[in-house]
């Protein structure tokens, strides 16, 4: 390949002799196997049937060529070769996302740490555990366990969701309330720059007010600041006791009450405020296989709370007081207490169903948006009433994580007529912007929410976000496209002739 003007020197430092723009081409994917070696890359037809897209339905087409390294020199290297030839670069980890942020849009070459997946070590002491960040969540979840910790984030693709990607994208679900989401659970942090600088920052330390904190800017980023190749997590011990309670309530106001309670009443326990809307609770009882619904009649508002104690006996004493009181004042219609594990999974399959959504309803709209507690209910009526009204006949299912103020919000038309996803989008953000909400709570901006991003960030968050992404990133090669666009002024791999996106 040395007509094409690089070279791989022997104490493996790569450089350039020539730069031509080829960056973007099958040439370069060419150029690359020949640079770090078939082992290390692979394009065209030895990239097989494998799936480069994640769960949104939005674009997504084949890299140029798939970088699988097996250690952080290695991705060092082939982010500081990219760099230095303008090549962009797309990390994906479980693929998972539902913003389309690991989704390629032309051009690029995508970058697995599916080699790097190692769990390195877990300090019972420290109550800290140290992986790399191809490590598939469920696995450190597991091995958290074995250790008789428990590593706090959890959410639906346990099992095929990565760490680097949970980080990459700040993940949420379910037990936030209690544990706050991904970049609570980091203390520290190995990541490669755009120019293959390494930065690590793998502390096990609580308190570190050492200088900026650079591991929480790269949570995240989303791919767009660096590559996060190893991390050190924060655990926590293991529940000795968690209780599952079903409430039916006939007002928001009881279930603001129900949090309130809950929170004073079970001493920090509260892990998962989960909420649902007849709407919700009418589908999913009526078209999901296999769910049974927790209670009789019907309810305005249904809610799943999960609770946290150290002892199982009082601790269901405690849930219990707490329901019988709530249902005496009037603040609770019904309630129902799992009594097993079985009980608490029966009622947790009624809020996972969501996973059938996509089969039962093809072409759904979701949503991921965000507001002070307080306003949820004002703001899931308005969306419901803006959209009915607009368009007669579409289906509206609103649900979430109630107690972090995270509104999901289904939408779904018989018969779409064309351009109804981007109508939808507009009129959801549109209500989220007057009620100051935020356009992404858990599952990141992505491509899928850059056009709204400004509805949230002001005018001088995004001239700093903006500064953050140029100095960190001044070639524009990671994730380019996504979270927001650089404007033209930028030095980026499109305007300097590679494959524009
Ligand atoms: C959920 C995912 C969609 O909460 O965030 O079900
Ligand atoms: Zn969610």
């Amino acid at each position: 390949m040395s007509d094409i003007g690089f070279r791989a020197s022997a104490d493996g430092e790569v450089a350039a002799r020539a730069s031509g723009d080829i960056a973007g081409t099958p040439a370069f994917a060419a150029i690359l196997i020949d640079t770090f070696g078939a082992d290390n890359v692979s394009a065209g037809a030895a990239l097989g049937t494998r799936r480069f897209r994640d769960w949104s339905d939005t674009r997504g087409v084949e890299p140029l060529a798939l970088l699988r390294p097996r250690d952080v020199d290695t991705v060092s290297r082939m982010l500081a070769f990219c760099h230095a030839h303008g090549q962009t670069v797309v990390t994906q980890g479980g693929l998972s996302g539902l913003a389309g942020g690991a989704n390629l849009l032309g051009g690029e070459v995508a970058l697995s740490l599916e080699r790097m997946q190692a769990i390195e070590e877990i300090d019972a002491v420290s109550g800290t555990i140290r992986v790399q960040a191809g490590a598939i969540l469920q696995r450190v979840q597991e091995a958290a366990e074995a250790a008789n910790l428990m590593m706090p984030l959890d959410l639906g693709a346990r099992g095929s969701c990565t760490i680097g990607g949970n980080l990459a994208t700040n993940a949420g679900g379910n037990r936030v309330i209690k544990y706050g989401m991904a970049r609570e659970s980091v203390l520290g942090i190995e990541a490669v720059l755009a120019d293959g600088t390494i930065v690590s920052d793998l502390h096990k330390m609580i308190k570190n007010n050492s200088g900026y904190d650079l591991k929480q800017l790269l949570v995240g980023s989303e791919g767009t600041l660096a590559v996060i190749t190893r991390a050190v997590l924060r655990l926590a011990p293991r529940p000795r006791a968690v209780s599952t309670a079903w409430c039916g309530l006939s007002s928001f106001a009881g279930v603001t009450t129900l949090l309130t309670q809950a929170r004073e009443r079970l001493g920090g326990g509260v892990s998962a405020f989960e909420v649902m809307w007849p709407s919700y609770y009418d589908f999913v009882t009526r078209h999901v296989a296999g769910i049974k619904a927790p209670l009789a009649g019907p309810h305005a508002f249904h809610v799943l709370l999960e609770s946290e104690g150290s002892d199982p006996a009082r601790h269901a004493e405690d849930v219990e007081a707490l329901l019988a009181s709530l249902m005496e004042d009037g603040v609770i219609d019904d309630a129902v207490l799992a009594a097993s594990t079985s009980d608490a999974a029966a009622l947790w399959q009624v809020r996972d169903a969501t996973a059938e959504f996509p089969v039962l309803m093809p072409g759904l709209i979701g949503f991921d948006i965000s507001f002070a507690i307080a306003d949820l209910e004002s703001v899931a009526t308005e969306c419901a009433a803006v959209l009915e009204a607009r368009w007669p006949g579409i289906t509206t299912l609103f649900y979430g994580h109630l107690g972090d103020g995270n509104l999901h919000l289904i939408a779904h038309h018989p018969a779409p007529p064309p351009g109804l996803e981007e109508a939808v989008d507009a009129a959801v953000y549109d209500v989220t912007r007057r009620w100051r909400g935020a356009v992404s709570a858990e599952h990141g901006i992505g491509g899928k929410k850059r056009a709204y991003l400004t509805h949230t960030r002001d005018a001088g968050a995004m001239a700093a976000m903006r500064a953050i992404k140029r100095a960190l990133d001044p070639h524009n090669i990671l994730n380019p496209g996504k979270v927001f666009d650089l404007p033209p002024d930028a030095p980026s791999a499109a305007t300097r002739g590679a494959v524009s996106c």
